[in-house]
């Protein structure tokens, strides 16, 4: 299964948001991963559209955009123009799941959607059809900096082998407290994105430590 690191622009710098987007496009991840956050659907707020220009200035590696909001139909089509290449919406977060991912299909760019740690995978199971991607959070969405809840790795597995019986191709994506210590646990139970803040940013080397993500 092919492997891609999405280091979390959450945890960059703010004052050196194209310094910092231009490390993760020399480097060996393949996508950028961009936090939206409401401070309604979770208890926290980060940025919104402005902050996503000089991100899509600085790379041509995928912009993977994770909507931790509300009602996230009203403006998926914003961040596409914004220069989202593939959108992420909670489950738990709209009255409208197939509205919201017609909206995407029709902005013309990749459709995943996330559900938080208490949210079951069977709850998955109408909307695989209709994904390009799942997005499985494996701390609880707001904060970068989390521990990872280890019975994720379990969650992993069984969508796994959800999307494998009905025979979809579905790319599962793990977001929280992943590092090099322990993305090896998370690939190997059948995730092929590893979202990473945190460990990136902290990290002396951080370009070394996506790599060791990736080798992990
Ligand atoms: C949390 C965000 C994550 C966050 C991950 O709600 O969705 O993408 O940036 O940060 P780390 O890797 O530090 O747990
Ligand atoms: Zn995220």
């Amino acid at each position: 299964m092919q492997r891609t690191v999405a280091p979390s622009m959450l945890s960059a710098d703010f004052g050196h948001l194209e310094r910092d987007t231009r490390m993760i496009d020399r480097s060996a991840a393949e996508w950028v991963h961009i936090d939206v956050m409401d401070g309604v659907f979770v208890p926290n707020i980060s940025f919104g559209f402005p902050v996503m220009k000089p991100i899509r200035k600085a790379t041509s590696k995928l912009l993977d955009v994770h909507l931790m909001i509300v009602e996230p139909e009203k403006y998926v089509a914003r961040f596409v123009e914004a220069g989202a290449d593939l959108v992420t919406f909670h489950l738990e977060a709209t009255k409208d799941p197939a509205g919201c991912i017609a909206r995407i299909r029709e902005a013309g760019v990749r459709v995943g959607i996330s559900i938080k740690p208490a949210t079951p995978v069977a709850a998955l199971r109408e909307w695989l059809p209709m994904v390009d991607l799942v997005l499985v959070m494996s701390v609880e969405p707001g904060f970068g900096g989390q521990s990872f809840i280890p019975g994720s790795l379990a969650k992993i597995r069984e969508l796994r082998a959800l999307a494998d019986e009905l025979g979809f191709a579905t790319i599962i994506e793990v977001d929280g407290g992943i590092s090099s210590a322990n993305a090896r646990d998370v690939f190997d139970a059948g995730a092929e994105v590893l979202v990473a803040g945190s460990a990136v940013f902290k990290a002396a080397d951080p370009e070394a430590e996506i790599r060791r993500i990736l080798e992990a």
